[in-house]
């Protein structure tokens, strides 16, 4: 069971767009996909189609007690779900005692899916930390912008040396991927080139293109597959999906 990180220390990088889209394509793959929310504003729920409010169980009650496999939603698009909502916000109160980091690890256990992904907010409190313990992959995704690349930088030698070292041996840091990126800017492309030379093979040669069908996509939760089948965003996930199932040896079962 592969289990995917998507972190940056950076809003509106793209997280929740590529997590959204790479797990509903692994799923027209005939992949097993559980993703997890674990962002308090709920956009990838939103995008999933699910609403955040109460009365259906979350991530939240997960780490009440409630057993996961009650709390996991099968979303229109394939894509198990284990939701966010708001009252995340408050994790960092809430989620109390020593072994704190290890909630959603403990949680997904016992669960048997090919993949399971983890949209993380852009920033390293405790529910980020959790995704960086239950996982054994890290992929930052980034803009092709000067700031946004020392972010990766960052994110990877205070942050994820320190989880290695401390909490969790088996996470690599394994992939980057360039978002947004603006095929008519020459900046992007400068900065592509040194985001590559500085991370090397970890850089996925897939680079998911501005698109605004992405966008429109994800506003009416549907991926971009299902609503605009043939746009570059559709071409770009697909393609970063496959890299992701090579590097990751995940089989497609069509
Ligand atoms: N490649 C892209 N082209 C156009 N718009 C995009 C692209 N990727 C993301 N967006 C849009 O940018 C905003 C932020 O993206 P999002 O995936 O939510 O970022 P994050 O989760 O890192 O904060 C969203 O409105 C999303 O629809
Ligand atoms: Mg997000």
């Amino acid at each position: 069971m592969k289990r995917i990180c998507f972190l940056s220390l950076k809003g509106g990088t793209g997280k929740t767009t590529t997590v959204f889209n790479v797990a509903a394509n692994m799923v027209k793959k005939g992949l097993r996909v559980l993703a997890v929310d674990l962002d308090p504003q709920g956009y990838l729920t939103c995008s999933l189609g699910e609403s955040t409010s109460e009365g259906r169980k979350n991530v939240h009650d997960v780490i009440k007690g409630t057993p996961i496999r009650q709390a996991i939603r099968e979303t229109e698009s394939g894509v198990h779900l284990l939701a966010a909502d708001l009252e995340l916000t408050t994790a960092d109160l809430f989620l109390e005692g020593d072994h704190r980091e290890l909630y959603i690890k403990k949680a997904i256990k016992d669960l048997d899916y090919d993949v399971i992904v983890f949209d993380c907010c852009p920033f390293l409190g405790i529910l980020s930390l959790n995704a960086l313990v239950a996982a054994d992959e890290l992929v930052i995704p980034t803009e092709p912008e000067f700031l946004a690349m020392r972010g990766v930088r960052q994110l990877y030698l205070k942050v994820v040396q320190l989880v290695q070292k401390d909490l969790n041996p088996e996470l690599k840091f394994s992939g980057v991927v360039i978002t947004r990126f603006d095929t008519r800017k020459k900046i992007h492309h400068e900065t592509a080139f040194k985001i590559a030379r500085m991370f090397g093979e970890k850089v996925f040669d897939t680079k998911i293109r501005t698109n605004v069908a992405l966008a429109q996509a994800s506003a009416i939760a549907k991926s971009v597959f299902d609503h605009a089948p043939s746009s570059n965003g559709a071409f770009d996930y697909n393609a970063l999906s496959e890299e992701i199932m090579q590097r990751y040896e995940l089989e497609a079962k069509e």
